[in-house]
């Protein structure tokens, strides 16, 4: 089984799970980019645009072919994953997805078909401790 970590990140807190998932299971850890400028409040406005398929957005990553398993590091944006996101599993089936999800307090909606679903929230505390009982399902 070959595992790609991924993570899609503003602020940095999904590139710090990926790292220390990647860490942990001493595999590489690659990010999701985009071509949009989501500094400041003003992303808060930006993403339904992108999301409801108003405006296109360009994505880049390393290449997946050969990876046939995936853990995705995404913050919630609106309670959803963010349309960069998105885009990116487009091309890969949800079975084959973990979903490491960042929030301040709320679950990601509609990703029920995914393998597994870990979700780290601000607001309560552990993120090191959900971490490694994530970790422990490879045992
Ligand atoms: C546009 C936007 C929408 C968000 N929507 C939610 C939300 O609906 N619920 C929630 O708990 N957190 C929400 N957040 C907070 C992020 O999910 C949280 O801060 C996450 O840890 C950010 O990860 P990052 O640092 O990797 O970007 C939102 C953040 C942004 C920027």
């Amino acid at each position: 089984m070959k595992i790609g970590i991924y993570y899609f990140t503003r602020t940095g807190n999904c590139k710090r799970i990926a790292e220390k998932i990647g860490e942990k299971l001493n595999l590489e850890v690659f990010p999701i980019k985009d071509d949009v400028d989501w500094t400041g409040f003003k992303a808060y406005f930006k993403f339904q645009s992108y999301a409801k398929g108003k405006k296109k957005m360009e994505i880049t990553y390393h290449d997946t072919d050969k990876f046939d398993r995936f853990i995705l590091v995404s913050p919630v944006w609106g309670s959803r994953m963010p349309p960069t996101v998105k885009l990116f599993l487009e091309n890969i089936p949800m079975e084959k997805v973990d979903m490491v999800v960042s929030s301040k307090m709320d679950k990601m909606r509609g990703i029920e078909d995914a393998n597994r679903i870990v979700h780290i929230k601000q607001y309560s505390s552990g993120e090191d401790e959900k971490i490694e009982e994530y970790i422990k399902t490879f045992a």
